[in-house]
């Protein structure tokens, strides 16, 4: 029997340089896709998966986030005054729809020491990690589909997407074998962060869903800082592999990176595609662009 995984980390101390000036002030977690701040599908997609307590790691200037998730009585109480129901619902249901607790990164030194800052809330036992940018549209949320795979076979679980061509370059990138018994899942061995296309080991790259075993933090603890002077998340993996089994795992959906000014752009379109209020509308816009 495997511990039930109840809290999910979410690392959002990141500086979001690639979508300045939009970030400058703006955490890019707040950037909004279509009408909901990108990091509002992470934490929709974690309680729709069974997660009861979330945990935002955080940094300098990153405080319109809880705002964002705690009430907000100037406006609720002109929306009730003004008696626009449905909104008030909308705004209230944010502030309620979670267990939310924060803990801020001091300094921007990486994802694995992100992670790390949240060590004494999640405690001695398995946990999630969502990177907020990567918004997962899935017909059973991502990190359900993990967990699944989690409390099969125990170990840590990497969620991967299979990339073809010099695009790998952007990702770490997965070493090992396919598991017979499960096309999804793949047996690691190893990981590459980064690599040439020529050195890529496969072509499971991995996305920003995670489930760790809590050795990870006292690896991570021991990790020293590689690429860019950062401690790397992938580094304390590769050190948990000295232990315990490591799954890439293929899962069932689609990923935007909503934290790349492109990939935002995809995801507004499609989201706003699957959008019933507007998505005739929008279909009959694109088709009338001189393209
Ligand atoms: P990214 O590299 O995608 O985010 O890190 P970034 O550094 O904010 O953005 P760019 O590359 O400059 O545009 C992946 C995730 O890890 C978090 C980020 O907030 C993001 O969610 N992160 C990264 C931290 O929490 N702390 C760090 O020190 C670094």
């Amino acid at each position: 029997m495997t511990q039930p995984v109840r809290t999910a980390v979410f690392p959002a101390g990141g500086l979001g340089t690639r979508f300045l000036p939009a970030t400058k002030v703006v955490p890019k977690e707040m950037l909004a896709l279509v009408d909901k701040p990108i990091i509002q599908y992470g934490v929709e997609e974690c309680l729709a998966s069974g997660i009861e307590h979330i945990i935002f790691v955080t940094g300098r200037g990153k405080s319109a986030m809880e705002d964002h998730f705690d009430f907000s009585p100037e406006l609720d109480a002109t929306l009730e005054r003004r008696g626009k129901k449905e909104l008030l619902d909308v705004s209230r249901r944010v502030a309620t729809m979670a267990r939310i607790s924060y803990v801020r990164q001091k300094e921007p030194l990486g994802l694995g020491h992100a992670v790390l800052c949240a060590k004494q809330l999640v405690g001695n036992e398995p946990f999630a990690v969502v990177l907020p940018d990567d918004v997962i549209e899935a017909p059973r949320p991502c990190i359900a589909q993990m967990i699944d795979v989690f409390s099969q076979h125990g170990g840590s679980v990497l969620a991967t997407m299979t990339i073809e061509g010099p695009a790998i370059s952007a990702y770490g990138v997965l070493a090992g074998s396919a598991d017979s018994a499960n096309p999804r899942l793949y047996n690691c061995t190893g990981m590459v962060e980064k690599p040439k296309l020529a050195d890529a080991p496969s072509k499971q790259a991995i996305i920003g869903r995670y489930i760790l075993t809590p050795r990870v933090f006292e690896l991570l603890e021991t990790t020293k800082p590689g690429a860019g002077g950062e401690i790397q998340l992938t580094d304390g993996i590769l050190a948990l592999l000295q232990h315990e089994k490591v799954y890439g795992y293929t899962f069932e959906g689609k990923r935007y990176d909503a934290g790349d000014k492109f990939g935002m752009l995809q995801a507004t379109v499609e989201f706003a595609l699957n959008r019933p209020e507007f998505a005739d509308k929008f279909r009959a816009y694109l088709k009338s662009l001189p393209l």
